[in-house]
């Protein structure tokens, strides 16, 4: 399974186009729009995500309400392009109305002067308009779709925030995947503490209030996992560093970790290896997940867990030094629109690009045509592991 998204922030529309999936998926609008719609909410979010309220609209590769084993292209329509069609006309225009919303005071900590730079543009708006966090509306469209296959499995995926600008926040010991799914879903800052809330809440107010951004950490969990996903056998097929690399490549994440993470460079070994049990009904299972599902690369059955670290988002109302391209005299950064944090919806997002991974390394390890051909394969390896 392969893919590419493609789309500026204030183009016309956005579009992915996925092919592997197997044919006979139940898969309809709705499925991807409730995640599209978590990627625009969370406290602390702007306008824009109020005029947008992305809609998915499957193309080819669907019918009837199922997969056709065709490549699937989705678009999502930037309802605001309609304010922005001189600017970002794909014909050439006069040049008098291309000065409009014309960029040339870089915004430190995003793109738009190393691109400028790279591609040779005059206007930075160029680099702005795909490095924005916009083209992560596709990146959910595609995880939302990998998340049917992966429920198909019994798989389930869930993502919560565990620091938030620096606090951090408690989370009950053993909760499952549904639960944290649950918990999250009721927060408006994505947190499984209810008790953390209100604090949290004031606490981005008075960021907003300050001019200022801030970042964290947000969990990804899956669980229902076969064993033996990815391999140690080469080092770009170990699936701890595929995912490394997904959750790397969300705009403004700068680390990812399995499990305890750094905490194990702290500890002893025996205070970190998870002790292998064995049971009938079971099979084999670990006393403890300290390794976040993986050893050597490949998972070993217990859910996957792994965070990543958002960086403050880099537009601030308090704007920081900058140097005009054309002058290279000193300017202050140009505001394009920013919010004080995005950290709920860059936890949807991250939990999409987990599950379009685990979907990716599903189908390469059991090719299949259809879904119940993959299913039929899943559960024949499930019974295997279990009696190994
Ligand atoms: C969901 C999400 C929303 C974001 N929203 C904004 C935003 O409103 N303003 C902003 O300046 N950066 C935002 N960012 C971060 C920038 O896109 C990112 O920092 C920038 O493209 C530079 O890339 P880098 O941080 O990976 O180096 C967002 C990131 C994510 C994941």
């Amino acid at each position: 399974m392969r893919y590419l998204t493609a789309g500026e922030s204030h183009g016309p529309r956005l579009t992915a186009i996925i092919e592997g999936i197997p044919a006979g998926l139940p898969l309809t609008a709705e499925d991807i729009n409730e995640d599209l719609k978590r990627r625009q909410g969370g406290y602390g979010r702007g306008d824009r995500m109020k005029i947008e309220s992305d809609q998915v609209v499957f193309t080819s590769g669907v019918r009837h309400g199922k997969t056709t084993g065709a490549p699937i292209t989705m678009d999502v329509i930037n309802k605001d392009h309609q304010k922005w069609l001189d600017i970002m006309s794909a014909e050439d225009i006069e040049d008098r109305l291309k000065s409009k919303r014309k960029i040339t005071h870089p915004r430190p900590g995003h793109a738009d002067l190393v691109g400028g730079i790279k591609y040779r543009f005059d206007d930075l708006r160029n680099s702005l308009e795909r490095s924005s966090a916009r083209e992560t509306t596709m990146r959910v469209a595609v995880g939302a779709v990998a998340k049917r296959l992966l429920a198909e499995l019994n798989m389930e995926t869930a993502n919560h925030v565990v620091v938030f600008g620096g606090k951090e926040i408690d989370v009950p010991e053993n909760l499952t995947v549904a639960e944290i799914k649950e918990r999250a879903a009721q927060s408006e800052v994505s947190i499984v503490n209810q008790e953390r809330e209100q604090e949290i809440k004031d606490y981005i107010d008075q960021i907003k209030r300050d001019g200022d951004t801030i970042g964290g950490v947000v969990e990804t969990v899956v669980g229902g996992v076969p064993v033996g996903l990815g391999s140690y056998v080469q080092w770009d097929r170990k699936l701890d560093a595929r995912l490394a690399q997904a959750v790397v490549s969300i705009n403004a994440f700068k680390g990812v970790e399995f499990g305890l993470g750094f905490e194990a460079g702290y500890r002893k070994g025996s205070q970190v290896m998870d002790e292998i049990l064995w049971s009938e009904e079971d099979g084999y299972t670990r006393r403890t997940n300290n390794l976040g599902g993986f050893e050597g690369g490949m998972t070993n059955g217990q859910p996957i867990v792994v965070r990543g670290v958002m960086k403050p988002i880099p537009t601030l109302y308090k704007p920081l030094m900058s140097v005009d391209i054309e002058t290279h005299e000193p300017y202050k950064a140009t505001v394009e629109r920013s919010d004080p944090t995005a950290l709920p919806a860059a936890g949807v997002v991250m939990e999409a690009v987990v599950a379009t991974v685990l979907a990716q390394e599903i189908l390469e390890k059991f090719s299949s045509d259809n879904l119940e051909e993959l299913k039929e394969a899943v559960a024949k390896h499930r019974d295997y592991t279990k009696n190994y």
